[in-house]
This record gives C-alpha cells, structure tokens and sequence, in this order.
C-alpha cells in the first residue's frame, strides 16, 4: 500500500488544525457574553445559546448560511431571531447592560467582510423571521421587513406589476444593501435603492424605537442613505412602488462570451455609457478569469424596462455572438430568481472597489480594455495556483443619468452630482476555497485596484468624461466608493460629496454619544 507522503504543507494544515481545535477548546463565549445570551432568552423572541444551539437548525443556518464562508468559521454564543421592533430593542437594552459582549446584526448575509454581519462567541441579530412585504392600500409604497430577500419583496409585488429599487440578484438581503445605496437596474430611472426609502423604522443605540422619514428624525433619515450599519438597527424600510415592465414584463437576461469577444464586450460598454441616453437599460459587464484553467469569460446581464427594448439600445452587444444565451422575456422576479444561480454559497469571497471616469471616444475604451488587462496580468503573473482561485471584474456604470435620478428623487449621504459626468463602479470579486488563500486574495485585491487607480492617475488626469460639465477631474476625485462593494480597509464614507463623511459623523455621535455601534459592532466607521 502507497503511505501518503507528508509534504511540508500537509505537516503544516495537520499542525493548524490541531491548533484551531485547541483553541475551540480553550475559547468559548466569555461569562458575560453567556449571561446576555441568558437574559435575551427572557425576552419573547426566539433564542438559541451556544454550545445547545450546535444542535438546532435556526442556529446552524444562522451561523453558516453567509455568501462568504469565511463569515462561518466564528460561532455566536447566541442567535436571537426578532420579529419585532419591539424585541430588537429589548436585546438592545440587554446588551446595554453587558458592555463588553460584542454583537453583530445580519439581514441577507452577503457581505463579504468578515465581522460585518457575523461575530464570534457576542450575540448575532439575525432578521430571518422579518421578511413580509405589505404593499399600502394606495399602492404607493411597500413596508419590507429587514430580513427579506429581494426576490421576497419583488415576488410579492409583483401581481400588481409593481416592483421596488432593490438588488440585481434575488438573494441578496434588503438590509445591508439598502444601508448601503443600492445599485439597482431601475437606478438610472429612480436612483440608488436608499433614494427610494420613504421611512426607516430604527432601533437607536439607546434602544428607542423610531421613524426616520422626511418630517421626523429628517438626519437620521439622510444618514441611513447610504451611510452603512453605525447609525441604528433598522426593522422595518418603507419603500416607494413603481409600474414594471410591459404589464409586468421586462427584457432581461445573461449572455456568456467567450475570450474572443472580451475587447468587443467592453467597447460596447464603453459606447453603452457614452450614448445611451434611455434611462429603462441597464448592463453589469463581469469578466471571470479561472486560474486553474486560465479560461477568460465575460458574464453581461442585460434589462430592460419593457417587454422589448427600444431604440437599438443594445444593437452592439446583440451584435456579438455569446456562447450561451438566456436573454428573453419573463417577470422582473423570475430574472430576479434565476440570477441566483450567479450567488453560489460554499467558497470565500472578497469584495473590492474602484471607481473610474467613462471617458470618452479611444480614451475610453483604451481605459476599460488597460484595466482589464491590468487585471489579468496579474491573475497570469502571480503564482496563484492554490487553492481554487477565481477573479472577476465587474463594470457597473455609474450614469449621469443614475446621478441626476439620485438627485432628482431627493439625494442621500452619497452626494452623487450629475455635473460630474459618467463613472464607472469597478468590483473587484476573488473566490476560493480555504483559509490557506485569505492573505493571498486581500493582497492581490490590494495591488489590483491600485494598480488600475495609478493607470488612470499617470494617463488621464485631468482628461474630462463623458458628460462631464464640472468637478475636480484628478484620480483623487473619482469618487464616490461604493459601501456595498468596498473591502474593509477601504473609506467608502470619505469619498462621499460635498463633506458628507463630516456631516455623517456628526450625526452618527449624535445618535449614539456614548459608542455603542463603534466599540461593539463592525462596520465602517466614523470614528
Ligand atoms: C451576489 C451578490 C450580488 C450583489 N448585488 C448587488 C446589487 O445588485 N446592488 C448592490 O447595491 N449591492 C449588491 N451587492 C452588495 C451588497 O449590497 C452588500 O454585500 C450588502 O452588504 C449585502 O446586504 P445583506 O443584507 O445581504 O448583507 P449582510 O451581510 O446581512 O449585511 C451587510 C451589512 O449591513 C448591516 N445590516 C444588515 N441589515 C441591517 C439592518 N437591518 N440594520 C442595521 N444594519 C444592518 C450588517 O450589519 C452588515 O454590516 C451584492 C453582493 C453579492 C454577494
Ligand atoms: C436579566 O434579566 C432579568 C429578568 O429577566 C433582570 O431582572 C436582570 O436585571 C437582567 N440582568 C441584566 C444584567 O440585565
Ligand atoms: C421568509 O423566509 C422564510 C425562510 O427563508 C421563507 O420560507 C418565507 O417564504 C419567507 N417569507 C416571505 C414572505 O418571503
Ligand atoms: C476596441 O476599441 C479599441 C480602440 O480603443 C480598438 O483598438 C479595438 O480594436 C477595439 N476592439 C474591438 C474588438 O473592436
Ligand atoms: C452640494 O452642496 C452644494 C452647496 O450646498 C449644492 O449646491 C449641491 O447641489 C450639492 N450637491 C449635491 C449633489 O447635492
Ligand atoms: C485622451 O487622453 C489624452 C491624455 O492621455 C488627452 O491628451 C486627450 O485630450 C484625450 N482625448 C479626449 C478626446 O479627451
Ligand atoms: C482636486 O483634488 C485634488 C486631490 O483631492 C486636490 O489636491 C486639488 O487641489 C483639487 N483641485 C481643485 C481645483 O479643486
Ligand atoms: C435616545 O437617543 C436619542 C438620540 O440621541 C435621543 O433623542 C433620545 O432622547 C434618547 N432616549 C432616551 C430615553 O434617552
């Protein structure tokens, strides 16, 4: 019989776990941490308390189901599932009077910075249970719980061929996304997700339940427009409806290209932001590059507000032939549903961002194809073979069109301006398998994203963007960050306009003067 033979690495992964699982013995919730988890259980909202919950499949779902594994390798010492403004603000009241237990609260799960939504041996706040949509008796608007999903909100909509701003993949939680801005393809109509809150039902860090709307709390209410996590626990977001589709039929669907087409892909994109002036289309343009494989595809999900789109729009990309092709007509929701199969579970994840200027003619797509090649040059160059790696680039179009519909249906801290002309939002995505990959994958994001910023930096500064009429036009200006994409070293808040970061610190010390969120919870911070 062939003994496996101990390589230095397997040595090394058999050495680590012997570690971990003396440190699984040796931790384990603090006595605090247990005694808040004790009295939350007083309260009427269900409970589980490590180690009994190792056993219960709420718990375990809680605990595991996070788009980004990494998030489950911590252990809450307690997972508390509100249905109710009231029992969030009696967990908030507990764990007020145990300073030192630390928490977290999740509502979709997908963001991909460890520490956002999970914590390890503090009290995870999980929104599963809060997850009804209820249109009002006016159709107007929509209450959606914390914990919905959109393909939730958008299915429940739709018999009314009503849709909300909300997320591009069904999976992805209300929550986090909507804290963050929200990119939707409605955005170029009716602006960011945030835009379109008419109300927030919050708990404050002092445990008082309140509304945050236009009249009420009216700081408040611009914070939690795209200002992240510090400012409240929000339960409850009061959405406004719009018509969908062509009674409820959109345009919409992915189409796969392979290598030969990725220059073509990103010139139509290019030529997309630069001409496109119908404000019902929207693109996200992803090149993937596996790196066992080196394979290079490019994933574009193409929508359109109506059953066919209009003005030749996409007459460049229905140009090129895709390998693959799921474009069609269908319901908002069933895109929304079938996008899903692009949020796979199981691997690491990380998030990184950039933002760069459209510009125009060659300029432009010299850009776009120099920034991916930066991209790939590095995946080729590196040694990155271990373990499973795979690198995505995504273009979403930052519109003057999206900017002046933010603007139009009253702003939020992100202080988009539509004089600055088009961007572009890069996300950066790396997947992989193991622990071994985690430093690997946040420095090759690191170098990537500069890499890019210091291209656009030494080429074309100074050079304007399409649509451009005024603002600082040196690399440092092309902002703002996106929160929803940004990993968790990057400032998403000081990139902001017109000094939001200061304005949002102000209001984030006047909520919560004595540090709850800061010190207990993560999240980017204004401290
Ligand atoms: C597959 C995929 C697709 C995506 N598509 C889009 C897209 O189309 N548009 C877009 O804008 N972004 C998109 N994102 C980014 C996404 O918006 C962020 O990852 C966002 O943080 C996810 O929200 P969540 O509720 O699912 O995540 P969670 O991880 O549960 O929460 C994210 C953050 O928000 C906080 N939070 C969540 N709910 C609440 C609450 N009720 N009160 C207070 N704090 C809360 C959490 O504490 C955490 O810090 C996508 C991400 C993935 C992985
Ligand atoms: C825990 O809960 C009990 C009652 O349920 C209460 O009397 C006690 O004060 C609580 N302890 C703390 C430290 O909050
Ligand atoms: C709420 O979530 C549960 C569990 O995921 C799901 O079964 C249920 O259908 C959801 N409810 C709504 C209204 O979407
Ligand atoms: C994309 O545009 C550039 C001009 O910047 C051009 O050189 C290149 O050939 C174009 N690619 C394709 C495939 O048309
Ligand atoms: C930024 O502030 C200035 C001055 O208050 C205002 O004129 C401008 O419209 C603001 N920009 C945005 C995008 O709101
Ligand atoms: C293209 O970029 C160069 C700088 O790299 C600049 O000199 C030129 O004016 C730009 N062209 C246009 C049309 O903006
Ligand atoms: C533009 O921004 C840069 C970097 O923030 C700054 O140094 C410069 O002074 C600004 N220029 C103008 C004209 O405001
Ligand atoms: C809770 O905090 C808010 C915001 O700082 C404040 O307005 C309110 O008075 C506080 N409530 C109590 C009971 O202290």
């Amino acid at each position: 019989m062939l003994l496996p033979r101990a390589t230095p690495l397997s040595i090394a992964v058999h050495f680590l776990c012997i570690l971990a699982l003396a440190q699984g013995l040796l931790t384990g919730p603090s006595p605090e941490a247990s005694a808040a988890c004790q009295n939350i259980s007083q309260g009427s909202a269900e409970t589980q308390i490590y180690p009994q919950a190792l056993a219960d499949p709420d718990y375990l779902t809680a605990k595991n189901h996070y788009w980004d594994a990494a998030n489950a390798d911590l252990t809450p010492a307690c997972v508390v599932f509100p249905t109710s403004a009231e029992q969030v603000s009696y967990v908030v009241s507990v764990l007020l009077s145990f300073p030192t237990v630390p928490f977290a609260v999740k509502s979709g799960g997908h963001n991909t910075n460890v520490g956002f939504s999970s914590v390890d041996f503090g009290v995870l706040i999980s929104f599963s249970q809060l997850n009804s949509t209820i249109l009002s008796s006016d159709q107007a608007t929509a209450e959606v719980g914390s914990g919905a999903r959109w393909e939730n909100a958008i299915s429940a909509l739709e018999p009314y061929n009503l849709a909300v701003v909300g997320g591009r993949i069904g999976d992805v939680g209300v929550g986090g996304l909507l804290l963050g801005g929200g990119l939707s393809f409605l955005s170029a109509q009716y602006g960011l997700g945030c835009d379109n809150v008419v109300n927030y039902e919050v708990v404050l860090a002092n445990s008082t339940i309140v509304n945050a709307n236009e009249h009420r709390n009216t700081d408040l209410f611009w914070a939690l427009k795209g200002g992240g996590n510090q400012f409240g626990i929000v339960t409850k977001f009061t959405l406004k409806t719009y018509p969908i589709g062509t009674d409820g039929q959109v345009w919409a669907g992915t189409r796969i290209y392979d290598a030969t087409k990725l220059s073509a892909v990103l010139n139509a994109t290019q030529h997309f932001i630069e001409y496109n002036d119908d404000p019902k289309a929207a693109v996200i343009v992803t090149l993937d590059i596996a790196v066992d494989t080196l394979v290079q595809v490019a994933v574009v999900f193409f929508f359109y507000d109506g059953e066919t789109p209009q003005g030749g729009v996409f007459d460049e990309f229905n140009a090129l032939i895709p390998t693959s092709d799921q474009v069609t007509t269908q319901t908002y929701s069933d895109f929304e549903s079938g996008n899903d199969e692009y949020s796979l579970y199981g691997l690491r994840y990380l998030y990184r961002t950039t933002t760069i200027p459209n510009l125009p003619g060659i300029n432009g797509t010299d850009l776009y194809n120099t920034v991916y090649s930066k991209f790939v040059d590095y995946v080729i160059t590196n040694d990155l073979l271990f373990p499973g790696f795979v690198f995505s680039l995504a273009y979403q179009p930052l519109q003057t069109l999206l900017s002046a519909a933010s603007v139009a249906s009253g702003g939020d801290a992100i202080q988009l301006d539509p004089r600055n002309g088009d961007r572009v939002w890069i996300d950066l995505v790396i997947s992989w398998e193991t622990a071994v990959g985690d430093d690997i994958a946040a420095s090759a994001a690191e170098q990537i994203t500069s890499d890019i910023d210091s291209y656009v930096r030494t080429t074309y500064a100074g050079v304007p963007n399409t649509r451009y009429v005024e603002g600082n036009l040196t690399y440092e200006e092309y902002n703002p960050l996106f929160l929803n994409d940004a990993m968790y070293d990057q400032k998403p808040a000081q990139s902001y306009g017109n000094n939001s970061y200061e304005r949002l610190r102000a209001i984030q010390k006047n909520v919560d003067p004595n540090g709850f969120f800061p010190t207990r919870t993560g999240g980017f911070k204004y401290t």
